[in-house]
């Protein structure tokens, strides 16, 4: 690492965090998401933007590149703390300063140039036990923790569906893999679950979220960050045949999140676009018999780990979506920017709903879902 990137990483880990968690406290006694006009929180502000500033300008005026991919990743994410940060505190960083060197990082990476939740959660090196955040809250903490236990969760699942095609659905073998994605599953629950149960609604509304606002790189809008942009979630769903990938709206997602999603989850977006679904594969082989021991067992774990992926994303709508971002919003005063991807709340919410109800196949007017054939799984498991 150069000694420029080591004095900006430094400072992300140490002065960053701190004047943030300043800030932060400021705005949560008055329960504002912003305050104008105060001397004590523009001084705190301008120290920011003014320290960030000059020591990314440092590196970026060596016009040299980390070799390696994971460092370069590393230092966008950096740079994009930054920026992320200067967003949320509502003030315009000097673009000419910044831009260049979070373009030039982006371009040779493929992904957008501004900071993801990947950064948080799957490129996130800790030093003496402590992650890179915005502040030192509490709350930001078990946000983290827990969203990037749910994502390693989901990513185990994804690798455990992945095992099966090669080795086929009546394979005994395959029902070690659809045991272990089951389980995963689960823990996305659980994980989940402790999230709801331990975050503080306010804090998260007034001093978390906003960090993940979108913002400007030179002369483009890059939309936020936001938990769900990695590939294994679209890998369970479409291998369990509950979304498709030449469904438009599903189309829309996965290429929507594309450039949001780290370097190495972009083939794994890729490759949907070819996945036969575990689904078609169960429905051939049931409607062609026998129906073996182990084809009966795996269908029969098929069927439970749709419906606790299901479960999962209703308890995402229900317990973190509603709970946490539509009723704080519901009782602020209008603000065009609260949701993490920019468009309007109610447009967030109902393309939610709509993956929700794709998730958990049900039966919704207008809506194609996987239910008639799951329920001919169903079926074909009954005694004839
Ligand atoms: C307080 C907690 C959370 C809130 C308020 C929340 C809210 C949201 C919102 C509003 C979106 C829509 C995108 C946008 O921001 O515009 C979203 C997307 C998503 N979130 Fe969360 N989320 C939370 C936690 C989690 C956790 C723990 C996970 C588990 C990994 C997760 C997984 C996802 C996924 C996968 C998507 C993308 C939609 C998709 O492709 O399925 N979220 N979330």
């Amino acid at each position: 690492m150069s000694q420029p990137v080591a004095d900006l990483e430094r400072w992300i880990r140490g002065e960053f965090t701190e004047l943030n968690t300043e800030l932060e406290e400021l705005y949560f006694t008055e329960k504002a998401i912003i305050l104008a006009g105060r001397s004590d929180v523009d001084s705190l502000v301008d120290t920011l933007v003014r320290e960030g500033e000059s020591l990314i300008a440092r590196v970026a005026e060596r016009q040299e590149l980390p070799a390696d991919q994971d460092s370069r990743y590393e230092l966008l994410g950096l740079v994009g703390f930054y920026l992320g940060a200067c967003r949320r505190h509502e003030v315009e960083p000097d673009q000419s300063r910044i831009a260049p060197l979070a373009l030039a990082l982006s371009t040779s990476l493929g992904v957008a140039p501004r900071f993801s939740s990947a950064h948080q959660h799957l490129h996130n090196r800790a030093v003496g036990g402590a992650f890179h955040t915005f502040t030192a809250l509490d709350s930001e903490r078990i946000f983290l923790t827990y969203n990037g236990l749910a994502v390693m969760a989901y990513r185990r699942a994804a690798h455990a569906l992945l095992g099966i095609p090669p080795l086929g659905v009546s394979n005994p073998l395959a029902t070690y893999h659809f045991s272990d994605a089951l389980a995963a599953l689960g823990n996305v629950m659980a994980y989940s679950r402790t999230l709801a149960d331990e975050l503080d609604r306010d804090r998260f509304f007034y001093n978390i979220r906003p960090y993940f606002k979108s913002y400007r790189v030179g002369r483009s809008e890059y939309r936020g960050a936001n938990a769900g942009d990695f590939a294994a979630i679209n890998t369970i769903d479409v291998l369990l045949g509950l979304c498709s990938p030449h469904d438009p709206f599903y189309q829309w997602v996965a290429a929507d999140k594309y450039p949001y999603v780290a370097p190495e989850d972009q083939p794994v977006l890729r490759a949907l676009a070819t996945t036969e679904s575990l689904l078609a594969a169960f429905l051939r082989e049931l409607e062609a018999g026998p129906v073996s021991l182990s084809l009966r067992e795996n269908a029969e774990l098929f069927l439970a780990a749709c419906k606790q992926h299901g479960a999962a994303t209703v308890f995402h709508h229900h317990r973190l979506v509603v709970p946490y971002l539509e009723e704080p919003a519901a009782n602020t005063p209008s603000r065009p920017d609260l949701t993490a991807s920019g468009p309007p709340l109610a447009v967030v919410i109902e393309t939610l709903a709509r993956l929700r109800d794709l998730r958990a196949a049900r039966e919704r007017p207008g809506l194609a879902t996987a239910r008639p054939y799951l329920d001919r799984v169903q079926q074909l498991l009954k005694p004839r």
